[in-house]
């Protein structure tokens, strides 16, 4: 293992009637100004918004709104918030939806407190010193973002989407009841459940590091996912397969199963490439990138594809060489999103060659990117062919 400090201070309330029981408390904990983010309505339709309005007026909170996130977050958005914020002199943001109105909100968060163009902190020219509290209530299990730091903000007019991340920007406090993603549509519910795999596989293929525990802690992650999944599609309003998968996607995030080690990050690198040009669900992205940078690292150790394919897949060795189970391996992976309906070629979000050479230098603006294999453009742009 690498040497590591691990420090993460979101205060997790999970199940049924924990928003009625503890959201004034905890709203009231920091003020009683309260900027609320949402995204398109959703939480209009299912009745959420009615009731996190009903608890903060009981409260005696005073909010002010921002609506309309859009999915994959854009930074104009942002702005919009931040403004909000200082207009106001907001005291919390609360922010009720999926990833993208969580990422939102840590931008404004972040931006509310700097005293410069928020965006320069993504692109790495400057670092955040201090941010608004922010809290969250989940709607949608996929990102992880209700437990960790991180936000992803879309830079629509350069066609730029960049992650950020601060010590000041994990929720302060973060509810995720189940009952609030039985609306999750089909799309999304399988998009989700791509990410949370994603993460488990950037966990997964980690830089050479002795790391026993965090790999199988990862595989039951997987393995979880890949049960449970067809079972919240089958039945959306499954509390059991909706818990399941909730809890899944917090766990695969927030730093408690990879300790001590370096994923890789490639493929989030390049999709969010994907996203930033064509606008799609980063959980469709990643179920096509991956099987396709798989193939493409495949030989740099094939013993680490075959260990997965054996304990998550249950596939037996049976004396052949492990290049070949490695490839089985890849060939399961494929057939899990294949039979969850998931995206399988860039062709089918009508996404051709045209941008693919902008894209690829673009992801490795940082330095080459992934950390099991180093890629640097050139590497990008086969594995973004391979995906057409
Ligand atoms: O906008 P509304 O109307 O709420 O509809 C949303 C949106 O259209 C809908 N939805 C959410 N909850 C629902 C619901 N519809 C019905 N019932 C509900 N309960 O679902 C759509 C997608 O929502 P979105 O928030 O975009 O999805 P997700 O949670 O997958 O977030 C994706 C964003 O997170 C970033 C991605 O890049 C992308 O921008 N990521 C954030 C990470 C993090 N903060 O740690 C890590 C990830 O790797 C990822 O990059
Ligand atoms: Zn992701």
């Amino acid at each position: 293992m690498n040497p590591f400090r691990f420090h993460n201070p979101t205060t997790l309330y999970y199940g049924r009637g924990q928003i009625e029981a503890h959201l004034a408390e905890e709203v009231t904990k920091y003020g009683r100004r309260v900027l609320l983010v949402y995204g398109g309505g959703s939480i209009k339709r299912f009745g959420l918004y009615d009731k996190v309005t009903r608890i903060l007026r009981e409260a005696g909170v005073t909010w002010w709104e921002l609506p309309g996130v859009e999915p994959n977050p854009r930074l104009t958005t942002v702005r919009k918030g931040i403004a909000l914020c200082r207009d106001h002199d907001i005291q919390l943001i609360l922010a009720v939806g999926g990833g993208s109105v969580l990422d939102c909100a840590k931008g404004i968060a972040m931006g509310a407190k700097f005293d410069g163009d928020v965006w320069d902190i993504y692109l790495k020219k400057a670092k955040p010193t201090d941010a608004l509290p922010l809290g969250t209530i989940l709607t949608l299990a996929a990102t992880g973002s209700e437990m960790n730091a991180g936000g992803v903000i879309t830079n629509w007019e350069t066609k730029e989407k960049i992650g950020a991340s601060s010590p000041y920007t994990f929720p302060r406090f973060s509810f995720c009841d189940p009952e609030n993603t039985y609306t999750v549509p089909r799309d999304q519910t399988v998009y989700g459940a791509c990410d949370m795999l994603a993460h488990c596989f950037e966990h997964y293929f980690h830089e050479p590091a002795h790391a026993p525990l965090q790999d199988r802690l990862i595989e039951s992650v997987i393995q979880t996912i890949i049960e449970y999944t067809p079972k919240a599609l089958e039945h959306p309003d499954d509390y059991d397969a909706r818990e399941t998968l909730m809890y899944c996607s917090t766990m695969a995030l927030n730093g408690m199963i990879n300790m001590g080690m370096q994923g890789d990050w490639a493929c989030h690198a390049i999709e969010h490439e994907i996203s930033a040009f064509y606008d799609i669900p980063h959980g469709g992205g990643l179920a096509i990138v991956f099987p396709n940078w798989m193939d493409y690292v495949l030989d740099t150790d094939p013993a680490r594809f075959a260990q997965l394919g054996e304990r998550v897949f249950g596939i037996d060795r049976n004396g052949r060489p492990e290049a070949q189970v490695a490839r089985e391996t890849v060939d399961r992976v494929r057939a899990f999103y294949r039979s969850i309906g998931a995206p399988q070629r860039l062709a089918d979000y009508n996404i051709g060659d045209e941008a693919l050479e902008r894209m690829a230098q673009q992801a490795v603006r940082f330095g080459p990117i992934g950390h099991f294999k180093k890629l640097e453009a050139a590497d990008v742009l086969d594995i973004l062919r391979r995906c057409l």
